[in-house]
């Protein structure tokens, strides 16, 4: 019999999130690595992984790579982000809802070939949570997973449609059908806003964060498009990564939640800065508020309740926001831009 290749699957592989994971998994795992994006990867990247230029929502293609590989796990992380979603909102539901419908299917229907669920893990966000206003964000300061399930933008809406979709698929698919399936094994973490020493984000709305970093290591001045109090919580990449990786990895029987929130620490946008010129003196930071895109980080809570994640899988963050500016990003965005300013 004409045996597959067991591969772990990368959607929105060139993304921030994609290119951290590749690093991580591939130094992990034994065998091949999978991905997909409408873009190339890095060449340092596309060393290791076969990857694949392509769109979640080809369906042809999709089955041309079932019929080579036998995906034991997903990683699907192709998304458009919040700000851009909003601009364009059908793309958005098409990429964020049909793209991770037509991967849900695609898992449902491996998991009942092989009889072993596949297991298909799904970043969600902040976003998925919506605060109507201000005095409720400071009443609401540390939010559980089950709270404000209320999303204002359409990024939002989509992922917690996903999340529902992700945990109907791996409970409840088919269930009238005569024979219960083999499902999936959907299993997905909230996200806080992420930065990266790397890459930088595009079309987010927590993007403030890491354009005010990125900015300062340049040398470029950065007007900050939120207010100076507003609150969110945030994450270094490689955090987010291994919170992807160890919930991954994580026993079934102890994860009494699909769907957890993770955080590591929760900063003002003034705090933000400030830590940006504890290392960049010079940097040149204003405030000039959207307030469109405002209102959006205004609805985001001010920090999340991550206890269910740290009971059932003992997530933990490695970095602090000490720890985060000092070890991870300061140093390793210093050597990225000084390398670029270099001459060939
Ligand atoms: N960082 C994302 C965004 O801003 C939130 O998940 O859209």
């Amino acid at each position: 019999m004409l045996m597959r290749e067991k591969v772990a699957f990368i959607t929105g592989a060139a993304g921030e999130v994609g290119q951290a994971l590749i690093k991580q998994l591939a130094a992990r795992r034994k065998g091949r690595i999978l991905s997909l994006d409408l873009r190339p990867l890095p060449p340092e990247l596309d060393a290791l992984v076969t990857h694949v230029q392509g769109s979640i929502l080809d369906k042809t293609l999709l089955e041309r790579l079932v019929t080579e590989y036998e995906m034991e796990e997903i990683y699907h992380l192709a998304a458009l982000l919040s700000t851009r979603a909003e601009f364009s909102p059908n793309a958005a539901h098409r990429v964020n809802v049909t793209g991770t419908m037509t991967l849900l299917e695609l898992a449902a229907e491996q998991s009942e070939w092989r009889k072993e669920p596949v297991r298909f893990m799904f970043p969600s966000s902040i976003a998925a949570f919506g605060l109507p206003d201000l005095r409720t964000k400071l009443d609401y300061a540390h939010v559980r997973e089950w709270e404000w399930n209320t999303p204002r933008t359409m990024y939002g809406c989509n992922k917690l449609y996903c999340e529902m979709l992700g945990q109907y698929f791996s409970n409840h698919y088919r269930q009238l059908a005569a024979e219960q399936p083999v499902m999936l094994d959907f299993r997905s973490v909230r996200f806080p806003g992420l930065i990266s020493a790397f890459t930088v984000p595009s079309g987010g709305t927590s993007d403030y964060g890491p354009e005010m970093l990125h900015a300062a290591a340049q040398g470029k001045p950065y007007a900050c498009f939120v207010r100076e109090d507003v609150r969110i919580p945030f994450m270094a990449m490689p955090d987010a990564v291994k919170a992807l990786l160890d919930l991954a990895a994580a026993p079934r029987e102890s994860l009494r939640r699909q769907v957890y929130n993770v955080t590591s620490f929760s900063l003002s946008a003034a705090e933000f800065r400030e830590y940006v010129l504890r290392y960049f003196p010079e940097a040149q930071i204003t405030f000039q508020p959207d307030v469109r895109r405002q209102s959006i980080v205004d609805s985001w809570p001010a920090d999340l309740d991550d206890s269910a994640a740290r009971r059932d899988w003992g997530w933990k963050p490695d970095y602090d926001v000490e720890r985060a500016f000092a070890d991870y990003l300061v140093p390793n965005i210093s050597k990225r831009y000084q390398n670029a300013a270099q001459p060939a």
